[in-house]
């Protein structure tokens, strides 16, 4: 198969573009080279030759010599722009911004129909993990039936230095930072939105459904306390910020949120950056992708294969939710277990069916029940910074 050449224009020069430049210089079978980088910070000091570097994004936009846009920056509204104004004039794009891709979906779909190029994004989702082009291509049918895991590398990272190095969450925060896993706004990770908006990417790959983040259910990592540590070393369990999706007859349930691991599960052993993928489906059964989900070269990695996969054409073809997505919906009536760990009073005992154990002592106050997502999401306790829950896997 003939491949095309390819002249790169590059949006932003951070932790995934210095990652990128460092593996495409690596990769010798990959015919693509930058042309420019359109940066907003020009005193900055960089690490390459400054003949690259221009702050006017026309100087990319408007030149015809450059084929793949790839976007690289933090910020998903002037990301939006950017990928718009490049779709419009025909050229490829190549995204990692989850956040834009997860809230802008239909407007983009709607780009590449009308301008027929190519819009690319494996690296928005587990960095290393060649996910989305599995579930477009490997998963091509409606057999697949839930697909769950870590999303999260910085979280991991935190949560892993927490429990198997005893270290303070500010401290591992603060680390994640400038190792350049956490996102600028490390909130995105710590309260599980990050991971929520790789969820809804894979909700479309996987089933075809388009869901607004804002619907999906979130909590993340940050009340974790030395009191839930704890719990979770008497019974022998891991801690992970879990994202998952199920598909049951036409309905959908999907959510991410902290979850009790147990011992025996290899997700439990996870650790660090790495992110781990588990895809459920009605004949191969239970399948695990493990590999890096932050990092410069392993996200660099990544969008490279993008790169690679169009100089021979590739685009994603959305096959499910063209063909197969008509009835689906997104439910949250499904009834989980989850651990509830107060300080003082508790007010929401009536939000749930049973209680399974309670448990009070100076040191703190848990108790075990099972309740609706939707009641769990819609109260008002759960807003409560004094108050923390982990799901039962
Ligand atoms: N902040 C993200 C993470 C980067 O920690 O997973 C990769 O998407």
């Amino acid at each position: 198969m003939a491949r095309n050449k390819l002249k790169l224009g590059i949006f932003g020069f951070g932790c995934v573009g210095t990652g990128l430049y460092k593996v495409l210089e690596e990769a010798e079978s990959v015919d693509a080279n930058i042309k420019k980088i359109c940066i907003k910070h020009p005193d900055k000091p960089r690490s390459i030759d400054k003949k690259y570097f221009t702050t006017d994004k026309n100087e990319l936009l408007s030149d015809p010599e450059i084929g793949v846009i790839v976007e690289l920056i933090d910020d998903a509204e002037a990301a939006f722009d950017i990928v718009c104004e490049a779709m419009k004039k025909g050229k490829a794009v190549v995204s990692a911004n989850k956040k834009m891709i997860a809230e802008r979906l239909p407007e983009l779909l709607k780009l590449e129909k009308k301008y027929h190029t190519p819009l690319l994004y494996e690296a928005s989702v587990c960095a290393s993990i060649p996910i989305i082009r599995n579930l477009e291509e490997y998963y091509d049918n409606d057999l697949l039936t839930s697909v769950s895991g870590i999303f999260n590398g910085s979280t991991n990272f935190i949560l892993t230095k927490m429990i198997h190095e005893n270290m303070s969450y500010s401290e591992v925060l603060k680390e994640a930072q400038e190792k350049g896993f956490a996102e600028s706004d490390p909130t995105l990770d710590v309260e599980g939105i990050d991971p929520k908006y790789k969820l809804c990417i894979i909700l479309f790959h996987a089933f075809g459904l388009i869901v607004k983040p804002d619907t999906v259910f979130n909590f993340g990592i940050s009340r974790i306390s030395n009191f839930d540590l704890e719990f979770a070393r008497q019974r022998n369990f891991s801690i992970k910020l879990i994202a998952k999706c199920n598909k049951n007859n036409n309905e959908i349930t999907g959510f991410c949120a902290p979850t009790f691991i147990e011992k025996e599960n290899t997700l439990a052993h996870v650790n660090y950056e790495y992110n781990g993928v588990v895809l459920e489906s009605a004949f191969s059964e239970k399948q695990l992708m493990i590999g890096k989900g932050a990092g410069d070269k392993p996200t660099g990695s990544a969008v490279l294969s993008d790169i690679s996969a169009l100089t021979y054409d590739y685009r994603y073809e959305n096959k499910k939710y063209i063909h197969l997505n008509k009835q689906l919906k997104l439910v949250d009536t499904k009834i989980y277990k989850v651990y509830v760990r107060y300080h003082d009073k508790f007010s929401g005992f009536t939000d749930f069916d049973t209680i399974e154990e309670q448990y009070s002592s100076p040191l703190g106050n848990y108790f075990i029940g099972f309740i609706c997502l939707h009641k769990l999401a819609n109260s008002s306790w759960i807003k409560d910074p004094k108050i923390n829950v982990i799901f039962f896997s």
